[in-house]
């Protein structure tokens, strides 16, 4: 286990339970135990209760939730996601923190994940193409003829050789061929990523875990949607946009894709033919590189502030936004201070894997000293 500091916020517990603690959920009254080290999100799943989480490594702050009594401490990666300001008023984070005895925590509960079970099951690649200079599509079917069931917008994890975990989105809801559509960009230096586009051929065969995740479609709201993809995180926003026009929704959705230049588009054709299948769609392509879209003609910019431009108070809007950790972050920031209310933001941030993240910060703890 990493060797981090060990956070404590808050007064003492209430009552201390050495043996079980307990989480008490504030806003369903549902309880759940935790065994010992075992983090608030990780003792939730066991009980079957989905709590918000995407990048389970303490840095894209989708787990956020309140701590309401007790205290929790942060033996694995310290909670990289909260601001100096959310820890004073007891933010924690679900997938980091150990509880110290009873707590009691403030979280939202996604009841439409909660149903669907997640397995470990082999896949064999039956599709693989380019779609970009650096993202692979690839197309994957289980091996036991036993098909695998999701939520738009969820991911998998692929499990390495040696146990470790690389969390992909799935780029469609389930579909009656039983096919798992991934979108997978090159990570220069990343190891599975450089087998995937160097070496992985159909026929190959992986282990995956799923479905993972919660950013899902939220079907219990009336209101225009905002779903904002940068490079890879088009993935997800397909899935969750290709569910709501089946479903023949008539809340106005408004999609931007941010990518560099327009071969980093790679399904921009797709997303215009959305805009002519329902005429509540409206998609906005931004490139970043100043010269790709003088040539093209497409908006320059980055895609957080092309939204702000358009829709500079977002109060009224649910916002679905995935992508590259800087652009979470950005987003996170930026639309709740055009009065995004937070519980309306959905995202998840394409973090680097957990195990990566603890190296990276053993290794600046061995350099630093911390
Ligand atoms: C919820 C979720 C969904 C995702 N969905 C998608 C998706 O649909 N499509 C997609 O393309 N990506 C997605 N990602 C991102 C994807 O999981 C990562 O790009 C992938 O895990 C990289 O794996 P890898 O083995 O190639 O790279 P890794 O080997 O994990 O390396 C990643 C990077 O970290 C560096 N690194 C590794 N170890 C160290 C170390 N010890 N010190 C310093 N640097 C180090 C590497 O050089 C590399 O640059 C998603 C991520 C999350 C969290
Ligand atoms: S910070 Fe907990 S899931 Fe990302």
């Amino acid at each position: 286990m990493a060797m981090f500091r060990v956070i404590l916020w808050g007064k003492p517990p209430l009552s201390y339970n050495a043996q079980v603690p307990t989480v008490t959920l504030t806003s369903s009254g549902k309880r759940f135990e935790a065994a010992a080290d075992e983090t608030v999100l990780e003792a939730a799943q066991r009980a079957g209760i989905a709590l918000p989480y995407s990048c389970r490594s303490g840095v894209c702050g989708s787990c956020k939730a309140t701590l309401v009594e007790g205290e929790c401490s942060y033996p694995r990666n310290p909670p990289v996601a909260l601001s100096a300001s959310a820890r004073q008023h007891r933010a924690i984070l679900l997938c980091q923190a150990v509880p110290c005895g009873d707590i009691a925590i403030q979280a939202r509960e996604i009841a439409s994940v909660e149903d669907i079970p997640h397995r470990r099951l082999e896949v064999v690649v039956v599709e693989r193409r380019a779609l970009a200079p650096d993202v692979v599509g690839v197309w994957l079917q289980p091996t036991d003829n036993e098909r695998l069931n999701w939520l738009p917008g969820q991911y998998l994890d692929v499990i390495l050789e040696d146990g470790k975990h690389r969390p992909f989105s799935i780029a469609s809801g389930p579909r009656a061929d039983g096919r798992i559509e991934l979108h997978v960009r090159h990570v220069p230096g990343g190891g599975f990523t450089s087998w995937v586009y160097e070496s992985l051929r159909v026929g190959d065969r992986l282990t995956i875990e799923a479905p993972l995740g919660t950013f899902v479609p939220r079907e219990d709201s009336e209101r225009p949607m905002l779903l904002v993809a940068g490079g890879t995180g088009f993935a997800p926003v397909k899935a969750i946009v290709e569910h709501f026009i089946a479903l023949g929704t008539r809340r106005p959705m408004y999609v931007y894709w941010g990518a560099r230049t327009v071969a980093d588009l790679y399904l921009i054709d797709l997303a215009r033919r959305w805009t002519e299948e329902l005429s509540t769609i409206t998609f906005i392509p931004v490139l970043s590189d100043p010269q790709a879209a003088r040539m093209s003609g497409l908006r320059e910019g980055l895609i957080h502030e092309a939204v702000l431009e358009d829709h500079p108070d977002l109060a009224d809007f649910d916002l679905y936004m995935s992508g590259p950790p800087p652009m979470i972050a950005a987003g996170r920031q930026l639309f709740v201070e055009a009065n995004l209310p937070e519980d309306r933001l959905y995202f998840d941030s394409f973090d680097v894997a957990p195990d990566v993240l603890d190296a990276i910060l053993r290794g600046r703890a061995g350099i630093h000293g911390l």
